[in-house]
């Protein structure tokens, strides 16, 4: 497991990735999508593996695209090289994945962040989709999953001016699940991963594709989705654990079954 641009770790159940192109502020080049997505592929395939954690470094989780390996692009060859396409297999993990987000979020960084399913923040993260300041707009779900995530309005303002907002104002937005002290990001990301890697996986899947149907679909046909998904885990071992620990005032023992 030998990757070139981001460290990866198991630490229990949980599988780490930290973005790791310093020199670059962790820009998304072809490179770390690869790594990113073979890392998080592995995990997601792991069944001992029960929640993911991605993370940057203090001054940057990633600062979007790798502006200067697109630079000099065409069209032609951004669209028959699937450039970014490999990103919606990181978006498709059934593993929740926990952004844990200090400095700058910024472009595809943002973006990649809204392809997890939580975003911890430290109070000194920024996030944004710059994009227009380059002459472009956001191209790996920043106009489609702000939205979802913000409304429209503070979407627009954000995409339209590249203007960015800090973390108190992304919390109020709703774009993070919770901003904590910078010093205290990875402790808390590595609770709350080892808080959901401690369920049973079969309970987590279902309820990360309930979610993602959420965002994807009408009410009712979420609701019908949300119903089978429900009435499936009945038959796992687990969920008469679970139930049969409630009725015994104990913990559960899972088994993943
Ligand atoms: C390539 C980048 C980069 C990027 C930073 N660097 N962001 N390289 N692509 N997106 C490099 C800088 O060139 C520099 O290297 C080094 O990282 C440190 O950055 P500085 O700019 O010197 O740091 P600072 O002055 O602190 O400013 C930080 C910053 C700024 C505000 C985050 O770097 C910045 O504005 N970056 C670009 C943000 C952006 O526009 N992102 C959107 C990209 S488009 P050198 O070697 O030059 O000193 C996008 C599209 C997504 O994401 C959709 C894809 C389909």
């Amino acid at each position: 497991d030998s990757y070139e641009t981001i460290l990866v770790e198991t630490r229990g159940r949980v599988g780490w990735i930290t973005l790791n192109r310093p020199e670059a502020l962790n820009a998304l080049n072809t490179q770390i999508m690869r790594d990113v997505v073979a890392a998080a592929s592995a995990f997601d395939a792991d069944e001992s593996i029960g929640a993911i954690v991605l993370t940057g470094s203090e001054r940057a989780f990633a600062a979007g695209a790798d502006i200067k390996e697109m630079e000099s692009k065409s069209g032609l060859e951004m669209i028959m090289g699937d450039h970014f396409g490999e990103w919606a297999r990181f978006a498709a993990l059934r593993t929740p994945v926990i952004a844990a987000v200090s400095g700058y979020a910024l472009g595809g960084g943002c973006e990649l962040a809204m392809m997890c399913d939580i975003i911890l923040a430290a109070d000194t993260a920024k996030f944004g989709q710059p994009e227009i300041n380059l002459g472009v707009i956001p191209g790996m779900g920043g106009s489609q999953r702000l939205i979802r995530a913000v409304g429209y309005y503070k979407a627009a303002e954000l995409v339209l001016t590249g203007r960015m907002m800090d973390a108190a104002e992304a919390e109020r937005s709703g774009l993070v699940s919770r901003v904590v002290p910078a010093a205290d990001l990875l402790s808390e990301a590595s609770k709350t991963a080892e808080t959901i890697a401690s369920k049973s996986l079969p309970s987590v899947y279902a309820a990360k594709a309930a979610l993602d149907a959420a965002m994807e679909t009408s009410l009712a046909e979420g609701l019908r989705f949300e119903r089978h998904a429900f009435a499936a885990l009945f038959d796992t071992a687990d969920q008469k654990e679970g139930m049969s620990a409630f009725r015994e005032k104990r913990s559960p023992d899972f088994q993943n079954r």
